[in-house]
């Protein structure tokens, strides 16, 4: 079985990532001596502890003491409520500078289980260990940890690396169908961003991808992480590069706080946010193959359909993206396969005008 080692060099260190079939066994060693002697909290979902809890048992023998912390599934954990309740139950059970705090689930836990980390007594270490495709490829990987307000997703934050990634895509079998989906729409991502070879690869292989064959998946999912690992490093606290990452995200956030974040998956609505990023970019050169070849790559996705939605609600939901400066939106846009331009000069009625005649076509 082909093991991926990787590593992300980033302001505070190195941090080693590993993906593969079966990784997390093969790697336990490592992980068994970072936790080995200390007190260690689990922060975790019900569902994947009922799914993959077993698959800790190993390290929990090494540890200290083991805690393992349930937090509501998806965005619900993303609170201050639940954050405060944390660290309540971290300080409680005697946690220290130097315990350990493994995020075990996908992209929220893993937001959030950083934010606690990255807070709680200024600071203590952390790992990732992604149970979802979307977390293994983008969310466990970059530092940037969150909660939610009530009507900004991810607004109170700050950059905290963990220590490790271990993302074993043997995790990712219970997967349904429309969570595989949602994270190969982050690898399209990736591929449209930085890596045609990898674009071409989901072109042949998308069935077999999302039917969560872990042999299938490694490499891709070592792809779009190393895609990442390397604009990470280039810009680790989003001044400029890192923008890109944005690709899909000003409408996919948008659409995803005005459906209440309950309708469609992060992936999905990434999946609209890259329709019309392409729609946009067409305007400005890009060609129709390729436009083309994208449009009809996203179709295979079969995304669930858009409900009704009005363009002032989503342009308001776009005003308050936190990616937007006082400078105004910035659109990233592909200009060919594997490359993409940060664009701050669209006037807001043409996009209006597009977005308009997008959700047109759509209904
Ligand atoms: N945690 C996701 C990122 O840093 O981009």
């Amino acid at each position: 079985m082909t093991r991926y080692r990787l590593q992300l060099r980033h302001p505070s260190g190195v941090t080693p990532i590993h993906v593969g079939d079966g990784v997390l066994s093969d790697d336990s060693s490592q992980l068994e001596d970072w936790v080995l002697d200390r007190r260690v909290f689990v922060i975790s979902s019900p569902t994947v502890l009922g799914l993959h809890a077993r698959v800790l048992a190993p390290l929990s023998e090494r540890a200290a003491t083991w805690n393992v912390l349930e937090v509501p599934e998806g965005e619900d954990a993303k609170s201050l409520e639940v954050a405060g309740s944390l660290w309540e139950a971290i300080l409680e059970a005697g946690g220290k500078r130097d315990s350990r705090i493994l995020a075990f689930g996908g992209g929220s836990v893993g937001d959030l289980a950083g934010f606690v980390a990255g807070s709680y007594m200024r600071g203590i270490d952390y790992a990732q260990v992604p149970t979802t495709l979307l977390a293994q490829v983008d969310a466990a990987i970059g530092g940037k940890t969150a909660i939610n307000l009530t009507k900004a997703k991810n607004s109170v934050g700050l950059f905290h690396h963990p220590q490790r990634v271990v993302a074993d895509t043997r995790l990712l079998r219970t997967l349904p169908r429309e969570e595989l989906r949602s994270g190969l729409m982050e690898v399209l991502k990736m591929a449209i961003l930085s890596d045609g070879e990898l674009f071409v690869a989901l072109e042949r292989d998308l069935e077999g991808l999302l039917s969560g064959d872990a042999a299938t998946l490694s490499p891709v999912v070592a792809a779009a992480a190393e895609g990442k690992i390397s604009i990470v490093e280039r810009d680790p606290t989003e001044r400029n590069e890192r923008m890109l990452l944005n690709l899909g995200h000003t409408l996919g956030h948008a659409l995803e706080a005005g459906l209440d974040y309950r309708l469609l998956r992060h992936g999905e609505a990434v999946g609209y946010g890259l329709l019309f990023a392409v729609r946009l970019a067409e305007k400005r050169g890009l060609s129709a193959d390729t436009a083309g070849r994208i449009r009809q790559l996203v179709d295979r996705f079969e995304l669930p359909k858009l409900p009704a939605l009005e363009v002032d609600t989503l342009i308001e939901f776009m005003g308050r993206d936190k990616k937007i400066d006082e400078g105004g939106w910035r659109w990233v846009l592909p200009t060919e396969l594997g490359s993409c331009e940060v664009v701050s000069d669209l006037a807001r009625e043409e996009v209006e005008q597009a977005l308009q005649a997008f959700l047109t076509e759509l209904s």
